[in-house]
C-alpha cells in the first residue's frame, strides 16, 4: 500500500513498493512543471520529509505531466536579477543545498524523464544518481541563451558525468539534446519507450538498492574533482573552447558562454562542495551584465506573443491546403516552409522556368537538412511531393489560404488578387506578401475584402522568424486569425500590425537609412559606418544591408516611404543608394553595390572593397566633419528609436514587447540590446530626447516624438519593472 509522505501543490511524495519514495512533480493549474518559488519551497519540505522517513531505501523522481521540468520560472528572473549580491547568493545556495541533499542521500536515486528536462529541471536530474529517458525525452542547459549559465550545479555535475568537452559543447551552445545523444555521452543511463519509463527507472533503482550496480562510485565521481589526464589536456580543452566561442559571438556582448567555460575550468580542480561557491559567484556576476535582463526580456516577450497568437488563432479557419502565387525568391521560400512544416501547398507562377527554379531552391534547402541529419531521404521526398507546382488555378477550389508573392507592382498585385478570388471558395483567406503597398488599397478591388490581410515574410523565409500580419481597414478577425494560425503552423512568429507604408519593421528601418545618407553627406566613409554598426551588434552595417536587400529594391521602397511620410522620410537631393543604383550597381544580386561581390567555393557571395565607389559617391559629400564613433552610433540609432515610438503612438503595434520582438526577429536587431525601445530605456529616455533634439537640424527623422518627450518628462520607461 502506497503511503503519503508529502503532499503539496507542486510535489507529492509517496512511499511505494520496495520502500521506494516516489517524488512526483505536478504543478497544479499549470500545463508544465517549473521551478518557481512554490516548487522550490515544496522541494525543500519534501526532501526533509523523505530524510525523516527511516524506511526509505531509494528515491524515484518523476513527473505526472508530459514534460519532466521545463526549467526555472523565467517570469521570476528579472526580480531575482534585482536582488542584492547577498540575497541572490543566498537564493542560489539554498537550491544548491536541496540538490546536494538529493545527491548525498544514503541510498540511490533515479530521475525518470519523459518530455523535456531543461535548465533547472536538467540540473535537478543531474543530482540524481541515475537518469532514465523515454525516447521522446529531451535534456539540456539552455541558460546561456538568456545571458546567464547553469547556476544550480550544472557546470559542476555535467562535466563530471559526460566529460569536459561534451559539457562545454552542451552548455556554451545552450543546446537541447535528444534521448539517444544523452545516452551516447552518458547523461542518460538508459532510454526506453514512453510507456515503460517508470517501470524501467524503478527496475534500475532496485538493482542499485540491491547492490547489483555500484551507485556509490557514481555519486563519488560527481562529488570529486574532474578526472582530466593532465594539466596540458585541461588547458587545451578549456582554452581551445574559449577561443572557439569568442570567435562565434563577441564576449563583450554575449559574455556568459565564455564565463561558463571559465567556471567549468576553475571548478574542475575542486570538489563539488568547493565548486559551489565559485559557480554562484560567477553566476551573480552574469546577472549584473546588461545582456542577461535584455535576453530574458526578449524571451518573455516571445512567450507573451505566443500566448496572444494562440488566443487570436481560436477564431481561425482550419488550413489543410495553402497556395502561393509566385515562385520567386519569396514564393519559393514560402512553399518550402509550409511544406516542411506539414502544410501542403500549391505553388503557382506564370512562368514554367520560375516554377522549376522555385522547386530547385526547395530541394536544395531540404538537401541541406538531410546533410545535417535533421531529416531522411523519405521525408525529403514527402515534403517535395507536398509542393504542387502549377501554371493554372485548377485546384484552387479546395485551398484555405493564399499568399500572393508576385512582383511588387500594385496594378499587377490587384489584378492577380481579383483573379484568384474568383477561383477560391467563399471562405478562403487571401493574403499579400507585399513589402510596401497598402493592404487596404490592395483590398479595394476585391469582392470580399474582409477575407484579405497582409502576410509579410522576411528574406530568407526559412531563416527569419518574423511574419507581420497586417490588418487592413476591412480585414475581418477571421482573416487575421487564420493568417496568424497559418504562420504558427509554419513555425514562424506572427505579430499583428496596422496598415501603413512600410508596415512596422520597414517603416522603422527606413529613417536609419536616411541617417546613413546624412552621415555620408557629412563626409563619413560608409565603410566606417558599417564597422561602427556591426560593432554595435548588427549582423551587417547599413551599406552592406542595402547591397543584400538590393539597391534598386531600396530605391523603389524609398519612393513609397517618401510618399507615405513626406514630412520626414525624404533624402536630401543626392541619395547615395539611388546614385549607385543609377549606375547599374544593384548590390549583391549583380555583384556590385557599395561593395563588390564574388562567389566563393561554397557558392557564397564574398564582399570586398571597390575603389570605384568613392568616385560615384563624391557628389553626395557636402562637407567633411569630424564625427566620432559614438556620434555615428547615436546618429544612426536615434531615428530608428524615434520611428519606433511613432509606431506606438500611431498604434501600428500594441506593445513595446511586440515591437522589439519584431525588430529582433525581422531585422536581426542585436538581441543583447533587447530591441529599440529597451535600448532607449537603457540609454535613458531624457538622454534620447536631448541628443536627438541636438540633431534636429540635420534631418526631420531626429524630431523628437511627443510620446517620447512626455515619457522622458514623466520619468517613465517602455519597460517599467
Ligand atoms: N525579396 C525580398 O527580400 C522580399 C521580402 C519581403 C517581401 N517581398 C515581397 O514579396 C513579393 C515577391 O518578391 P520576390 O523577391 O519573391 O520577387 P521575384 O521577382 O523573385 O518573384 C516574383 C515571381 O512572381 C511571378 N509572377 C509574376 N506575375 C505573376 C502572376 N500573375 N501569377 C503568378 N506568378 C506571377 C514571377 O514569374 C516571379 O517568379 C514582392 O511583393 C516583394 O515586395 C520580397
Amino acid at each position: 500500500m502506497a503511503q503519503n509522505i508529502f503532499e503539496g501543490k507542486a510535489i507529492a511524495v509517496t512511499r511505494t513498493e520496495h520502500d521506494i519514495a516516489e517524488l512526483v512533480f505536478d504543478l497544479k493549474d499549470d500545463s508544465v512543471n517549473k521551478f518557481n518559488a512554490l516548487t522550490l519551497s515544496e522541494l525543500g519540505q519534501a526532501i526533509a520529509e523523505i530524510k525523516n522517513s527511516s524506511e526509505i531505501k531509494g528515491l524515484l523522481i518523476t513527473s505526472a505531466k508530459d514534460v519532466f521540468i521545463v526549467g526555472a520560472d523565467v517570469t521570476e528572473f528579472l526580480s531575482h536579477f534585482k536582488k542584492s549580491d547577498e540575497e541572490l547568493t543566498a537564493w542560489l545556495k539554498s537550491t544548491h543545498e536541496l540538490f546536494n541533499q538529493i545527491e548525498d542521500l544514503p541510498y540511490p536515486s533515479v530521475a525518470a524523464i519523459g518530455g523535456v528536462a531543461l535548465g533547472g529541471g536538467c540540473e535537478l536530474a543531474l543530482s540524481a544518481t541515475y537518469r532514465v529517458l523515454s525516447t521522446n525525452g529531451q535534456i539540456g542547459l539552455p541558460e546561456t541563451k538568456l545571458g546567464i549559465f547553469p547556476g544550480w550545479g550544472g557546470t559542476i555535475r555535467l562535466p563530471r558525468l559526460i566529460g569536459a568537452d561534451n559539457a562545454i559543447e552542451w552548455i556554451a551552445a545552450g543546446s537541447t539534446q535528444g534521448a539517444q545523444e544523452a545516452l551516447k555521452v552518458g547523461a542518460a543511463d538508459a532510454v526506453v519507450e514512453p510507456g515503460e519509463l517508470t517501470a524501467a527507472a524503478r527496475d534500475l533503482l532496485l538493482r542499485a538498492i540491491k547492490g547489483e550496480i555500484d551507485w556509490r562510485e557514481r555519486v563519488n565521481t560527481k562529488r570529486s574533482p574532474l578526472k582530466l589526464k593532465s594539466p596540458v589536456e585541461s588547458m587545451m580543452i578549456f582554452e581551445g573552447a574559449k577561443s572557439f566561442v569568442a570567435a562565434k559571438a563577441s564576449p563583450a556582448q554575449y559574455p556568459s558562454p565564455i564565463e561558463a567555460i571559465a567556471v567549468m575550468q576553475k571548478c574542475a580542480m575542486m570538489t563539488r562542495d568547493q565548486a559551489v561557491d565559485h559557480e554562484v559567484k560567477s553566476f551573480v556576476k552574469m546577472t549584473r551584465t546588461p545582456t542577461a535582463p535584455n535576453l530574458v526580456t526578449i524571451f518573455l516577450s516571445d512567450q507573451f506573443n505566443k500566448k496572444k497568437s494562440k488566443k487570436v488563432s481560436v477564431q481561425a479557419e482550419p488550413v489543410n491546403l495553402a497556395a502561393v502565387l509566385g515562385a520567386g525568391i519569396m514564393g519559393g521560400g514560402i512553399a518550402y516552409q509550409s511544406a516542411s512544416k506539414g502544410v501542403p501547398i500549391i505553388m503557382k507562377d506564370i512562368s514554367q522556368k520560375a516554377l522549376i527554379q522555385g522547386m530547385a531552391e526547395a530541394g536544395k534547402l531540404l538537401g541541406k537538412q538531410v546533410e545535417r541529419k535533421k531529416i531522411d531521404m523519405e521525408a525529403l521526398a514527402k515534403t517535395l511531393a507536398s509542393i504542387h507546382q502549377t501554371l493554372s488555378y485548377g485546384d484552387f477550389g479546395s485551398v484555405n489560404i493564399v499568399v500572393e508573392a508576385v512582383v511588387e507592382n500594385e496594378k499587377i498585385k490587384k489584378s492577380v488578387l481579383q483573379e484568384v478570388e474568383q477561383h477560391v471558395a467563399q471562405n478562403a483567406i487571401l493574403t499579400s506578401n507585399t513589402s510596401t503597398i497598402s493592404i487596404s488599397s490592395l483590398a479595394s478591388g476585391l469582392a470580399r475584402p474582409e477575407n484579405f490581410c497582409g502576410m509579410h515574410f522576411f528574406n530568407p523565409v526559412h531563416m527569419m522568424p518574423l511574419v507581420e500580419v497586417i490588418r487592413g481597414e476591412k480585414s475581418s478577425e477571421k482573416a487575421v486569425a487564420t493568417t496568424v494560425a497559418y504562420a504558427l503552423r509554419m513555425g514562424k512568429t506572427p505579430i499583428v500590425v496596422g496598415d501603413c507604408p512600410g508596415f512596422l519593421v520597414n517603416r522603422i528601418l527606413f529613417p536609419y537609412f536616411i541617417a546613413f545618407a546624412a552621415l555620408i553627406e557629412d563626409g563619413v566613409d560608409f565603410r566606417r559606418i558599417d564597422k561602427v554598426m556591426t560593432r554595435f551588434g548588427w549582423p551587417m552595417g547599413p551599406a552592406h544591408l542595402s547591397d543584400v536587400v538590393g539597391l534598386d529594391t531600396s530605391v523603389h521602397a524609398a519612393g513609397v516611404m517618401t510618399a507615405g511620410y513626406p514630412d520626414r522620410m525624404t533624402f536630401s537631393e543626392v541619395n547615395p543608394i539611388a546614385l549607385l543604383a543609377g549606375q547599374g550597381r544593384y548590390g549583391q544580386k549583380n555583384g556590385a553595390g557599395f561593395y563588390k561581390y564574388e562567389t566563393d567555393k561554397r557558392g557564397k557571395p564574398q564582399k570586398s572593397d571597390d575603389a570605384a565607389v568613392d568616385g560615384i559617391l563624391a557628389p553626395c559629400i557636402k562637407r567633411r566633419l569630424e564625427v566620432s564613433d559614438e556620434e555615428i552610433e547615436a546618429r544612426m540609432m536615434l531615428p530608428l528609436i524615434n520611428e519606433s515610438v511613432r509606431c506606438l503612438e500611431d498604434k501600428i503595434v500594441e506593445t513595446p514587447m511586440e515591437l522589439d520582438l519584431s525588430l529582433v526577429y525581422g531585422l536581426g536587431f542585436p538581441p543583447f540590446r533587447g530591441g529599440a525601445l529597451k535600448y532607449a530605456d537603457s540609454l535613458g529616455l531624457a538622454r534620447c530626447v536631448e541628443t536627438s533634439g541636438r540633431y534636429e537640424n540635420i534631418a526631420a527623422v531626429y524630431k523628437v516624438p511627443a510620446l517620447l518627450r512626455g515619457m522622458a518628462d514623466g520619468g517613465k520607461l517602455f519597460y517599467p519593472m
